[in-house]
């Protein structure tokens, strides 16, 4: 987008909002409230729930679990807000067939495991549901994929993947800089899923992380899921959080897309030691041998010419790191040394300068306008958005300003990561999930400072 749109934008969406008292935040008291069913009071849910609560625009009229202990926490959040009591719909993996057909409601968020989100966001389209908030990942196989694109196509639904790292500051104010031309042309983009989860895939049944070597059913909260994919699956298990604003940035589905992607497995130690380490070694799950490579990298090819290198990590000790490097004609961002480095505007040539300043000096417009309301929400902040931009797409019946294509192609990249692999490291071919609309649809996330 040219600098002069961004700034027209922008301050057309400010004049918009000036004409409203600070009071009225998020609705007016005329206005119908946004009716929502949550699906999965997990501890992803719970995360959604309180944001919910927190919304004078939004009624949460139904939650659904099959888990009493994540009901309980659930319904005492409910009860803290001073917000009404849903419905309850729970007893068994199917009960949430009766929630979504609650009469009234607008939306869903489904935040189940993974295996669950295809069946749900169908059923959910189906029942006439209109927006669908699924957590990250759309499915399973890549057939999974097909299937919710063409049902969100045939019911006129919008599925958003509530994929929150896109909303991070740091990354909103280096897409504020790719719009604005200060990287050049972009060339090579990195980011991915680099992520101790050790304590996460292993419990003790009663922690959500760590105090043991559990997983499946003695596990608590992913470790009763996730784990399993870690058993059975070879690939790039968690690809969203690195490719979502690594595709903003390169306007993927919007007059560029994935053509082409391979992936490379390394052998599994990290899962086993960590079993061995803390549970001993004649722990029964020192003998479960993990299919899934320790660290996984996906090299991916781009219409336009740009390569993205993606990266899952998850089973090894390290600190946080999502990795993202994006780079361009002029110039380079990486998060991992918090640098900037641009040709004739940085201190000294060669060497990087400290990011923050560069951060803080393109600051997203939707961040210099909503940090109070981001406060106390999870991962940083970020997390406000995801529900925020989801909310306001409803109120203004508009499209979602990620769509089902976006989450298609993000979450794609697993089946076709696997099957990569399985091929010996063979490039495999990434379907157009737009059926060809990739070369007329334009850029539409986060233009403004709305949502
Ligand atoms: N975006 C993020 O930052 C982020 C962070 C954590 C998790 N997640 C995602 O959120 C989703 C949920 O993860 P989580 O950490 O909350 O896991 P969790 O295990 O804590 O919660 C999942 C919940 O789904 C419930 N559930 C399982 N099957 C069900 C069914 N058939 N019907 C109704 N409920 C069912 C479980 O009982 C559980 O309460 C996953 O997709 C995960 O990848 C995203």
């Amino acid at each position: 987008m040219r600098r002069k749109d961004f700034i027209k934008n922008t301050s057309l969406a400010a004049a918009s909002f000036a004409i409203l008292p600070p009071g009225s935040l998020f609705a007016r008291a005329a206005d119908p409230k946004v009716k929502i069913g949550l699906i999965g009071t997990g501890l992803r849910g719970q995360s959604h729930l309180e944001l919910l609560l927190g919304r004078e625009d939004v009624e949460l009229v139904a939650i659904c679990d099959v888990d009493d202990r994540m009901l309980k926490t659930a319904k005492e959040m409910i009860t803290k807000s001073g917000k009404k009591m849903p419905p309850i719909f729970t007893g068994d993996n199917y009960a949430w067939k009766k929630l979504v057909d609650t009469k009234g409601m607008d939306a869903v968020i489904i935040a189940t495991p993974w295996e669950w989100h295809k069946p749900m966001i169908i059923g959910s389209v189906e029942a006439g549901i209109k927006y669908v908030g699924t957590e990250v990942m759309l499915g399973i196989t890549l057939q999974d994929h097909w299937d919710v694109v063409k049902a969100a196509e045939k019911y006129n639904a919008h599925v958003m993947m509530m994929e929150n790292v896109c909303y991070r500051r740091d990354v909103m104010a280096v897409l504020n800089m790719v719009r604005q031309g200060l990287f050049g042309e972009l060339i090579h983009l990195q980011g991915g899923y680099q992520h101790d989860l050790r304590e996460v895939k292993f419990n003790d049944g009663i922690n959500p992380y760590g105090h043991g070597v559990e997983f499946g059913e003695k596990g608590f909260s992913e470790a009763k899921w996730r784990t399993n994919h870690s058993v059975h699956r070879n690939g790039d298990l968690y690809p969203t959080h690195g490719i979502g604003p690594v595709a903003h940035y390169i306007n993927i589905n919007r007059g560029n897309r994935f053509l082409t992607l391979n992936s490379f497995s390394s052998k599994a130690r990290g899962l086993h030691n960590y079993i061995v380490k803390q549970g001993g070694e004649n722990h029964p799950n020192t003998k479960v041998n993990f299919k899934l490579g320790d660290v996984v990298t996906t090299h991916i090819n781009c219409a336009n010419g740009e390569t993205i290198l993606l990266e899952h990590d998850t089973n090894l000790p390290r600190p946080y790191s999502l990795g993202f490097r994006v780079q361009g004609t002029e110039g380079l961002w990486m998060d991992v040394n918090k640098g900037i480095y641009i040709q004739e505007k940085s201190a000294r040539s060669h060497q990087w300068d400290e990011a923050k300043p560069w951060l803080d000096k393109y600051d997203h417009p939707l961040w210099a306008r909503w940090t109070k309301e981001t406060a106390g929400a999870g991962h940083g902040g970020m997390d406000f958005f995801v529900i925020h931009s989801f909310v306001e797409s409803i109120k203004r019946k508009t499209a979602t300003p990620m769509d089902v294509y976006d989450a298609a192609a993000w979450s794609a990249i697993t089946p076709l990561s696997e099957q990569s692999i399985e091929l010996g490291n063979e490039t495999v071919e990434f379907p157009d999930f737009t059926g060809g609309q990739w070369m007329y649809r334009k850029p539409v996330f986060a233009l403004n400072d709305e949502y």
